[in-house]
């Protein structure tokens, strides 16, 4: 069962609520512990929310001092690459607010070793992220990790080198653990090519390896309404 389910009419409503949640997970961690450690999804869904967390008129800044930002996954290009989720949240993020470059921990895409900047990852990676940010493919996957994929199997690593069915094929993902450890999960999905994705992932039979965003059942699912078309009414809240 989800932690909370809330659909919005679309993406732009979406994405303030998301960007409004994420600043007040931020506080939290913050005042709990002192630091908080985000996870950025990559793909086009979280955009408008990084746009939105970077922009004064939108809300309150977050913590940047204090934030340390990492990847659910990334493409096997460079980091100035069109496709490089690193360079996706630097574009419309990163760049734009006072957050110090040592905070900021992307996976090596460039990397000629894929096996090689995974395992790099691993070590980066903290123990727990506070905040996970994932979106949910029209397939299920999720990060990086594709239905049928070894790396759903992988209980020992945190970060593994992919294959993916869908293009850019070489990737690096985190596995199952850090989903798992994660104190709290941010699921996006907009569009009606979403529907059957996230219907099978929040109320399917369990099924990792066909659906790997099951995953992230236990976490905030914020969806457009067409997103949501498949579930069943009462699902969701406001
Ligand atoms: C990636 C992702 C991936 C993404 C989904 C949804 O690198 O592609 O991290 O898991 O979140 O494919 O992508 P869209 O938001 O573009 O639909």
């Amino acid at each position: 069962m989800a932690e909370r389910l809330v659909v919005r009419e679309s993406l732009e409503e979406l994405s303030f609520l998301a960007a409004d949640w994420i600043r007040e997970v931020a506080e939290a961690a913050v005042r709990l512990r002192g630091v908080f450690a985000l996870g950025l999804s990559g793909g086009f869904t979280p955009v408008r929310t990084y746009q939105l967390l970077a922009d004064p008129k939108a809300g309150p800044p977050l913590p940047w001092a204090a934030t340390q930002v990492y990847w659910c996954d990334e493409r096997c290009v460079p980091p100035d690459h069109p496709e490089s989720n690193y360079g996706l949240a630097f574009k419309h993020l990163l760049s734009r607010v006072a957050i110090p470059l040592a905070n900021v921990h992307r996976i090596r895409g460039e990397d000629a070793e894929p096996a090689r900047a995974a395992t790099q990852y691993d070590r980066l990676l903290p123990p727990r992220l506070d905040l996970l940010v994932l979106g949910i493919g029209e397939d299920g996957h999720t990060a990086s990790l594709f239905p049928g994929s070894p790396a759903l199997h992988d209980h020992v690593h945190r970060a593994a080198a992919v294959v993916a069915p869908k293009p850019p094929p070489r990737r690096i993902t985190i596995t199952p653990l850090v989903i798992e450890a994660a104190e709290r999960l941010l699921v996006l999905a907009a569009g009606e090519g979403k529907a059957a994705a996230v219907a099978r992932a929040l109320s399917g039979p369990e099924d990792l390896d066909a659906c790997p965003a099951q995953l992230a059942r236990r976490g905030f699912w914020l969806l457009d309404r067409a997103a949501a078309a498949n579930l069943e009414e009462g699902m969701h809240g406001r």
